[in-house]
C-alpha cells in the first residue's frame, strides 16, 4: 500500500467556526440536565476518504445536516461503523478521555469487517482533540456528567452495485451526557430475548456497526413492553449461552468473589468491561472469560452461588442488574451499598474523573496538545 506509506502522520485540519453557536445561557441550561444523546455541540469533525486519494479534507465545521445522494451506499447496504467514548472534565478544568487508543483500534477492527477504510490511530486521536478544542465549553463539570463523543464512518458513494464503497466519510459529533438510564444509578431490569438473536457465527456481532443495533430494536421494544430497561441476547445457534445486552456487556459475580463474563466471537469487546475486570483482578478477584449458560445464572441465583450481576459500557458506565425476566421466570439480585458492582463503578469513575491516580496509564488529555503528547510518551 504505497498510498499509506506516503500518508502524513498527522492531518492539517481546517477550522470553520460556527457563527450561530448556542449562547452561553442556553448551553448552561442544557449542561444542567443533559440526559443522554439529546443535545449536540456546535461543531463536528468531517474527514473524507476515497480509494484514489486516501484520507483528505480534514475539517472542523459547524454541526449540521449532512448532504447525501439518495443512492449513497450506506442508505441501502448499511456500510457503517461507529465508536463511543467520553470526555471528562477534571477538577482543575482539564479535559481527558479514557483509553481512546482502544476505541481507535476497535474502530479499525470494525472497519476491516465492514470493508471500510481503517482510520489511523493518530488521525482518530487528532479528530477528538480538534473537536474538544472547538467545543471545550460543552464538557460539563457536574458529578457523573461528561461529553459523549461519537466518531462514525459510512459509505457515501452514490452507487447501487453491492461492493465496498470507494467514497467514505468519517465524522465526530459530541453530545453532553448524564445518566444513560432514566433511573440514574438504580439497578436495571433485563428482559431475556428468546425469539431474537443479535448476531450469529461469522457475522458482524463483534463490530460496532449500526446493523447490530437495528437488529436489536424489536427485542429492545419487547423488553420495554415487559417493563424492562435492556434486553439480553443468547447465542443464535443453541439459544443457551449469554451473549450481551443491546448496548452493554454483562458480568456475573459469584459468592466467592469470582467474576464471570461471556467469551464469544459475536459480542462487542467492551473497553469498560475490560477495564473493570482489570480493576477486579488488581484487587485479587478471579476473572473467568468463558461460555456461560442462562441455566448457570438461573441456578446460581437460586442457590445463592451468583450474588450480583451488572451491565457495563461507555454510555451506561456500570449498572447493577436488579432483575432478569423471561417469559416464565424471574431472577432478582439484591443491590446494596456494599456491592462489588458499586465499588468497581466508584473506582472506575474515580480514575476517569481524575480523583485517584491512574496507575494503568488509561487517561489521555484532550484539551492541550502538549499535555496529550506527554500522556502518550
Ligand atoms: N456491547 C454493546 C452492544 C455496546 O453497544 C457497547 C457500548 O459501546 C458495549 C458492549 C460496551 O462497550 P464499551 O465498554 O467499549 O463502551
Ligand atoms: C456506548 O456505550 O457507547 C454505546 O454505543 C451504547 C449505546 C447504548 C449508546
Amino acid at each position: 500500500m504505497i498510498k499509506n506509506l506516503l500518508a502524513p502522520s498527522t492531518l492539517e485540519f481546517t477550522r470553520h467556526p460556527n457563527t450561530a453557536a448556542l449562547a452561553e445561557m442556553e448551553r448552561a441550561e442544557i449542561l444542567a440536565d443533559p440526559g443522554f444523546g439529546k443535545h449536540f455541540t456546535d461543531h463536528m469533525v468531517d474527514i473524507c476518504w476515497s480509494a484514489r486519494g486516501g484520507w483528505h479534507r480534514p475539517r472542523v465545521q459547524p454541526y449540521g445536516p449532512i448532504q447525501l445522494d439518495p443512492a449513497a451506499a450506506v442508505l441501502h447496504y448499511a456500510q457503517e461503523i461507529f465508536e463511543g467514548l467520553k470526555a471528562y472534565r477534571h477538577q482543575d478544568g482539564s479535559i481527558w478521555s479514557f483509553r481512546p487508543e482502544a476505541n481507535a483500534a476497535r474502530m479499525q477492527r470494525s472497519a476491516r469487517r465492514l470493508a471500510l477504510p481503517e482510520l489511523p490511530t493518530e488521525y482518530f486521536l487528532q479528530s477528538l482533540r480538534e473537536l474538544i478544542q472547538a467545543d471545550a465549553s460543552w464538557v460539563p463539570s457536574a458529578p457523573d456528567t461528561s461529553l459523549y463523543l461519537r466518531p462514525f464512518m459510512f459509505a457515501k458513494e452514490a452507487f447501487l452495485g453491492v461492493r465496498a464503497a470507494e467514497k467514505v466519510n468519517y465524522y465526530v459529533i459530541a453530545s453532553p451526557a448524564g445518566a444513560y438510564f432514566t433511573g440514574g444509578l438504580a439497578p436495571v431490569s433485563i428482559w431475556l430475548s428468546t425469539d431474537y438473536a443479535r448476531a450469529g457465527k461469522g457475522g458482524t456481532g463483534a463490530a460496532k456497526t449500526g446493523g447490530n443495533y437495528a437488529s436489536s430494536l424489536v427485542a429492545q421494544a419487547e423488553a420495554y413492553d415487559h417493563g424492562c430497561d435492556q434486553v439480553l441476547f443468547l447465542d443464535s445457534e443453541e439459544g443457551r449461552y449469554l451473549e450481551e445486552l443491546g448496548g452493554m456487556n454483562i458480568v456475573l459475580v459469584k459468592k466467592d468473589g469470582t467474576l464471570v463474563t461471556p467469551a464469544s466471537d459475536s459480542i462487542l469487546e467492551g473497553i469498560t468491561r475490560d477495564s473493570i475486570l482489570q480493576l477486579a483482578e488488581d484487587r485479587g478477584h478471579r476473572v473467568e472469560r468463558r461460555k456461560v449458560t442462562i441455566d448457570e445464572w438461573r441456578e446460581g441465583a437460586a442457590s445463592g452461588d451468583i450474588v450480583e450481576a451488572f451491565a457495563c459500557g461507555t454510555a451506561a458506565v456500570l449498572a447493577p442488574i436488579g432483575s432478569l425476566k423471561g417469559a416464565d421466570f424471574e431472577i432478582t439480585h439484591l443491590d446494596g451499598d456494599e456491592s462489588l458492582a458499586r465499588s468497581l463503578r466508584q473506582e472506575l469513575t474515580d480514575i476517569q474523573y481524575g480523583r485517584v491516580e491512574d496507575t494503568h496509564g488509561w487517561m489521555m488529555r484532550l484539551d492541550s496538545d502538549a499535555a496529550a503528547d506527554s500522556a502518550t510518551e
